[in-house]
C-alpha cells in the first residue's frame, strides 16, 4: 500500500525538485511510516533548497534521533510497516556504531546518496566504470580511460573560457566540413593553464562530455620509459587506443612535468626528444588517420612546457583558466553542500568572501565548517547542521591557495610575454592591479 503511495510522492518530488514544502511533507510521512534514514535525505535536501525550513529542520532533527542506535534497539513502533514485515527499512549494520551517540558513518551513506546526485566528477564515474580496452595489453597501463557524462554546463561560471572552447575546439571539431571551408586547420591541440585546483580536468573532462567521447588522461612524465624505444612505442600504443575508441579526448595532464624529468631518462634531453618528435608525429597524422581524437593538454606552468610543443599546428592555443568567479564559486560551494544538512547558509556572502580561493579551497572550506558542525553534532546527541558560524570559523582557517601561482605568473607576464601568448594572463593581472 505505502509502496504505491510513495511512488507517486517521489515521482511528484522528482517532477519538483525544488520544491522544498513538498519534499518535507513527504520526509514528514516517511518518518512516520519508519523510514527515518529516507526521511533525513528529504529533509536535508530540502534544506538545501530552503535554508533555515522550520519544517524540514524538525523533520531532519527527528530523523536522526531515530537513526541512533539507542533508538533502533527499541525499533520505531512502524518501522518496516506491518504490512511488509520483511522489508529492510531499518539501516544496516549498526553493529559497528558505537553503543551511544550518531552512527554517522549510516548517516553519511544516506546522505551521499541523496535524492540529487552530485552533478560533478564523482557521480560519471559512478556511472560508467573505466573501460578497459582490450587489444594491446600494457599499452595503455599508465592512461585512465573513462566516459565523462559531464558538460561544460557543469562547469560553473568561466563563461569566457566555455566560450573560447566553443568556438576555437568545440564547433569546428563538430564541424569540420565549415572548418576546412575557411582554412581552419583541425591539427594541434589545446593548453588549459592557470592555477592549480582551478577546474583544468574537470573542464577538459567536460569537453568530453560535450562531445560524448571517451575521457583518455595520461601524463607524459609516465610514459617516458628508461629503456630505448620505449617511451615512443607507450605513445604510439596510447594514440592507438585513442583512435580505436574514438570519439576520444586525450588529455595531457601536467605537461610541464616532463622537462622535470629529462635527467632521469635514458640519453636525457635527446630521450625527451624524441618522445617530443613522437607525440607531434601522433598528432600530425590525427588528421590523415582518425576525425574523432581530440588532443588536449593542462599545465600550471606553461612557461615551463618544452617550446618545441608550443610551435604552430603544435599545442597553439592557450586558454587561461582563471580563480573561479562569483558564478562558478557559487556552483562550486552550492555542489559541495549540497550533500550536506545545512541550516541559514547565506551563499552569496560566502561566494564574496571567497575571492581568489580555487575549486579545492572552497571544497576544503565547506569541509571544514563540516567537521565543526559534526563535533557539535556528537556533542548535542543530534544531528546539528552546518550554519554560517562554522562556515566563518572555515574562512578564518582556509586562505586562497592561488597566491604563490599568481606571483610566479606575475613574473612571466611582465618579461615573457613578448609574442603575446599570456595577452589574457597581462589583462587579468592588470585587472586586478598587480600589474
Ligand atoms: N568552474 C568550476 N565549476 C565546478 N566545479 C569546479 C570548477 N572549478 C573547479 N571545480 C571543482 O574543483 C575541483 C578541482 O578542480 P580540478 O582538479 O579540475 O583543478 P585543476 O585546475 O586541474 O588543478 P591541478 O592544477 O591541481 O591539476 C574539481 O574536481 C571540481 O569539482
Ligand atoms: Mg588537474
Amino acid at each position: 500500500m505505502d509502496d504505491a503511495l510513495f511512488a507517486s510522492l517521489f515521482a511528484a518530488v522528482d517532477a519538483r525538485p525544488d520544491d522544498a514544502d513538498l519534499r518535507t511533507q513527504v520526509a514528514q510521512l516517511l518518518l512516520d511510516r519508519g523510514r527515518p534514514a529516507e526521511a533525513l535525505q528529504h529533509a536535508a535536501v530540502a534544506l538545501q533548497h530552503a535554508p533555515g525550513h522550520a519544517a524540514a529542520l524538525t523533520v531532519l532533527t527527528q530523523a536522526s534521533a531515530a537513526l541512533r542506535p539507542a533508538a533502533g534497539a527499541s525499533e520505531p513502533p512502524a518501522a518496516g510497516g506491518n504490512e511488509q514485515p520483511a522489508a529492510p527499512a531499518a539501516p544496516p549494520s549498526r553493529e559497528d556504531a558505537p553503543a551511544e551517540g550518531f552512527d554517522w558513518a549510516h548517516a553519511e551513506q544516506q546522505l551521499g546518496g541523496s535524492a540529487m546526485p552530485p552533478p560533478f566528477v564523482d557521480s560519471s564515474q559512478q556511472e560508467a566504470p573505466p573501460i578497459v580496452p582490450g587489444g594491446e595489453p600494457e599499452a595503455d597501463a599508465d592512461a585512465e580511460i573513462e566516459r565523462p557524462s559531464i558538460t561544460l554546463d557543469d562547469v560553473g561560471g568561466l563563461q569566457d573560457v566555455k566560450q573560447r572552447l566553443r568556438e576555437s575546439f568545440l564547433e569546428p571539431m563538430r564541424h569540420p566540413e565549415v572548418a576546412a571551408a575557411f582554412g581552419k586547420s583541425l591539427r594541434g591541440g589545446l593548453i588549459l593553464y592557470g592555477p592549480p585546483g582551478c577546474g583544468k580536468t574537470f573542464i577538459a573532462r567536460a569537453v568530453a562530455g560535450e562531445l560524448g567521447a571517451h575521457f583518455i588522461t595520461v601524463s607524459l612524465a609516465d610514459v617516458l620509459g628508461p629503456h630505448l624505444g620505449e617511451t615512443e612505442q607507450k605513445l604510439h600504443a596510447l594514440f592507438t587506443t585513442a583512435r580505436r575508441l574514438a570519439p576520444a579526448v586525450l588529455f595531457l595532464d601536467e605537461i610541464d612535468a616532463i622537462g622535470a624529468r629529462r635527467s632521469g631518462i635514458s640519453g636525457g634531453w635527446s630521450g625527451l626528444r624524441l618522445m617530443v618528435n613522437q607525440l607531434l608525429m601522433e598528432m600530425d597524422s590525427m588528421t590523415a588517420d582518425n576525425d574523432g581524437l581530440f588532443v588536449l593538454a593542462a599545465t600550471n606552468a606553461p612557461w615551463d612546457v618544452d617550446p618545441a610543443l608550443l610551435r604552430p599546428g603544435r599545442f597553439d592555443r592557450m586558454t587561461l583558466v582563471l580563480p573561479p568567479d562569483e558564478p562558478a564559486r557559487e556552483a562550486i560551494l552550492q555542489h559541495h553542500f549540497a550533500r550536506r544538512p545545512i541550516a541559514g547558509i547565506d551563499l552569496q556572502a560566502v561566494v564574496r568572501a571567497t575571492e581568489d580561493f580555487s575549486g579545492a579551497d572552497l571544497e576544503h572550506v565547506v569541509v571544514s565548517a563540516a567537521e565543526q558542525a559534526m563535533a557539535r553534532s556528537v556533542k548535542a546527541g543530534r544531528i546539528e547542521p552546518i550554519g554560517m558560524d562554522d562556515v566563518r570559523h572555515a574562512l578564518r582557517q582556509v586562505k586562497p591557495s592561488t597566491g604563490s601561482w599568481l606571483v610566479s605568473a606575475k613574473n612571466v607576464a611582465a618579461f615573457a610575454n613578448t609574442d603575446g601568448r599570456y595577452d589574457d594572463l597581462v589583462a587579468y593581472l592588470k585587472r586586478r592591479r598587480a600589474l
